[in-house]
C-alpha cells in the first residue's frame, strides 16, 4: 500500500525524521528553493503537513493543498496555523501539549535567575579576569520571597507558579477567570494591575489575535525600573517597539526572552541593550522533550491515517 503523502515545513531531529520517512512519503518543503514551485508541483498529492509551533501553516500554504486533511504541528502553540482557512474546509489540527509543559516552565525560571543574579554578566566577570582585577561582582537583585505575576495560568503558567513558590514568591496571575486550582495565589484580572503588584511578570499566554501586545508600554511602565518581563509565550503577546523603548530608557528594568518578532532574525536593537537576556527560542528544548514532541506528531498522523482519534486535537 502507498504511504500517505505528507508536506514537512522545517527540519526535525534525526530520530524523528527516520521513523517519519519509514510511515510516510515525505515531501520536505524547506529543502525547496523555490517553494511556491514546490507547492504547486505536489500540492494536490499532499494529505497532512507536519509542521513546528513557529512555523504554522498560513493559507497559502493550506490553499495550494487542496486534498489536505490534517495539520500536525510540532509544538503546543498553533498561533500561525490559519485556524479559520482549516475551519473552512474541515481540515484538523493537532498540538503537542503537556508534553513540554515542565521543560518551558523550567527555562522561564531559570531565565529569571539568570537575568536577576546576572549570571552570564558574572561568567565573564571570571574570564575576562575582572574577578582579579576589580575584586567583587557588583550586588544583583534577589528573587527569593519577591513578588511574581504570571500572565496567563494555562499548563505553563501553573507549572511556573509551582517552581515560583518554592522560591517563596508571593505568586498573582491573570486569566479569563479564577482558578480553583491555584488558590492559593491572588487573582488580579488587569495586565496592568498585574505587572504594578509584581516585580517579575511571566508572559505565559497562548497567542492568538486578543492576546496581540498585551504587553505594551502601560504594562511595561506598571513593572517598573525594578521590573522584569519574562518572556516564554510568543513574541506577539509583546509590543516589541515599546519593550525596547522602555528596556533602552530604564522605565524597566530588565527582560528575558525566548522569542522573538521575525525570528530567528531579531531586531537589532536588542543586540546593544545589556538588560536584556536573549534565548534562541528553545524553552521546550531538551533532548527528553523533544522526543515526546515529536512522537506525538507522528502518532497524531498515525491515528489520522488509521481512522482513529486524534490523540491531541486542536479543532
Ligand atoms: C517549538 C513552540 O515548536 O511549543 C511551541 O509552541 O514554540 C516550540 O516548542 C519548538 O521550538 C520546535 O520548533
Amino acid at each position: 500500500m502507498s504511504k500517505p503523502i505528507i508536506l514537512q515545513v522545517g527540519p526535525y531531529p534525526e530520530w524523528d525524521q527516520v521513523p517519519l520517512d519509514q510511515n510516510f512519503d515525505v515531501k520536505r518543503l524547506f529543502e525547496a528553493t523555490d517553494r511556491d514551485g514546490f507547492l504547486a508541483e505536489i500540492g494536490s498529492d499532499v494529505r497532512a503537513i507536519a509542521t513546528r509551533g513557529e512555523l504554522g501553516a498560513n493559507r497559502a500554504m493550506i490553499e495550494a493543498c487542496p486534498n489536505l486533511e490534517l495539520i500536525s504541528v510540532y509544538g503546543v502553540g498553533y498561533d500561525a496555523v490559519d485556524l479559520k482557512a482549516c475551519g473552512e474546509r474541515g481540515i484538523k489540527v493537532t498540538n503537542t501539549p503537556d508534553v513540554l509543559t515542565q521543560d518551558v516552565a523550567d527555562l522561564g525560571v531559570a531565565m529569571m535567575l539568570c537575568q536577576s543574579r546576572g549570571i552570564i554578566g558574572a561568567e565573564s566577570w571570571v574570564r575576562d579576569g575582572s574577578w582579579v582585577r576589580d575584586g567583587l561582582y557588583p550586588l544583583k537583585r534577589r528573587v527569593f520571597g519577591r513578588k511574581a505575576g504570571v500572565l496567563g495560568l494555562g499548563r505553563i503558567g501553573f507549572e511556573v507558579g509551582k517552581r515560583l513558590a518554592g522560591f517563596a514568591m508571593d505568586i498573582a496571575y491573570s486569566d479569563i477567570a479564577v482558578n480553583d486550582y491555584a488558590p492559593d495565589w491572588t487573582f488580579i484580572a488587569d495586565p496592568v494591575a498585574l505587572a504594578t503588584h509584581a516585580d517579575f511578570l511571566f508572559v505565559t499566554l497562548a497567542a492568538s489575535a486578543e492576546t496581540r501586545h498585551i504587553v505594551g508600554k502601560e504594562v511595561l511602565d506598571a513593572l517598573g525600573p525594578d521590573g522584569m518581563v519574562i518572556n516564554i509565550s510568543r513574541a506577539a503577546n509583546i509590543d516589541e517597539d515599546a519593550l525596547i523603548a522602555a528596556l533602552s530608557s530604564g522605565s524597566l528594568g530588565a527582560a528575558a526572552l525566548d522569542v522573538f518578532e521575525g525570528e530567528p532574525a531579531l531586531d537589532p536593537r536588542f543586540l546593544e541593550l545589556e538588560n536584556v537576556l536573549l534565548q534562541p527560542h528553545h524553552a521546550s528544548g531538551t533532548i527528553e522533550t523533544r522526543k515526546a514532541m515529536g512522537q506525538l506528531l507522528r502518532d497524531n498522523l498515525t491515528a489520522h491515517f488509521a481512522g482513529r482519534d486524534l490523540l491531541t486535537a486542536v479543532n
